[in-house]
């Protein structure tokens, strides 16, 4: 073979050869730097800050149905994937709520469970359907209190209840005493949701006054169910409870408030806040619809 040829050829197949090892190295480097699997919960956050975005900016109007919608598919995740959806999910809505929406009652924080205003109502669950508040203590018999027990173990000689609201509950039953000789009867306090599940009978859906798990306001630590109100005692706690910051959730019936009356319950909020309900004649279920539109 002619020299020339020989050499010719032997370039060829060098440069081929360098060309094909050029072209493997890019691609597989493209390869990796690109199509790098990505982990799931990055996918999983790139998603969701999209969904959330085309869910809620410009929509004003619709933010709490969108809100509400969001609780309920994060509910719905977190009992299939854990925990990387639920903190994600969580910490995105309540970023993107806060910044958009809340600037007018910054005051309040109705999102948060641990928050002392916490919201919730028959579609409005807990960001955490099995939340225990951290900071329960035992409130037992005193000279004020009697504990009865209607809803919660029969066997304990206490109820559960916030740190934050052991004070206001002992001043509230030293006014009750002073001013009816009795101690304030209380029937049930904490609640969680295995609790809240194990109360909830079809009687009692029926007569519209339970909560589903995952939604009453008993599983916040910061509500009280008092015995006995009716007449008198009832008219004296409507016109002293909010002086010890507690609030009746349920006092206008179905149609405003998703549950019917009942005059024992009483939760806690702050004490502004307290006020401003009880002067206005509206529970916090009104309130809250009024200023968002989503009807529940
Ligand atoms: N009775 C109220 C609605 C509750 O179950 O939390
Ligand atoms: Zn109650």
């Amino acid at each position: 073979m002619n020299p020339n040829c020989t050499t010719a050829m032997y370039w060829v197949f060098v440069v081929s050869f360098l060309a094909c090892c050029f072209f493997f190295v890019d691609t597989t480097t493209y390869a990796f730097t690109i199509y790098q699997p990505t982990p799931k919960d990055v996918e999983i956050s790139e998603e969701l800050n999209e969904r959330i975005d085309d869910l809620l900016i410009g929509q004003e109007e619709k933010a709490w149905e969108y809100h509400d919608k969001l609780l309920r598919m994060y509910n719905t995740r977190i009992a299939r994937d854990g925990e990387t959806w639920r903190m994600y999910i969580l910490s995105n809505l309540i970023d993107h709520i806060n910044s958009h929406y809340l600037s007018d009652i910054e005051k309040l924080d109705f999102i948060s469970d641990d928050s002392v205003t916490k919201f919730v109502s028959r579609n409005v669950p807990y960001n955490d359907p099995w939340y225990v508040p951290k900071d329960l203590v035992r409130l037992y018999d005193s000279s004020t209190v009697l504990i009865a027990h209607g809803t919660s173990s029969a066997e304990w000689p206490f109820h559960l209840i916030r740190r934050d609201i052991y004070d206001a509950t002992i001043l509230l039953s030293q006014a009750y005493a002073k001013r009816f000789n009795e101690r304030l009867k209380i029937n049930s306090a904490f609640r969680s949701f295995e609790m809240q599940r194990d109360n909830y009978s079809e009687q009692c859906r029926l007569n519209k006054i339970c909560a589903y798990p995952g939604f009453s306001e008993h599983q916040w630590g910061l509500t009280i169910d008092i015995w006995g109100m009716h007449g008198e005692k009832y008219l004296w706690m409507k016109k002293s409870a909010h002086k010890f910051w507690f609030h009746q959730s349920y006092q206008h019936g179905y149609e405003h408030d998703h549950y019917h009356k009942e005059p024992w319950h009483r939760r806690y909020v702050d004490e502004s806040f307290a006020t401003e309900l009880h002067e206005t004649w509206m529970t916090f279920t009104q309130w809250y619809e009024e200023r968002f539109a989503s009807k529940q």
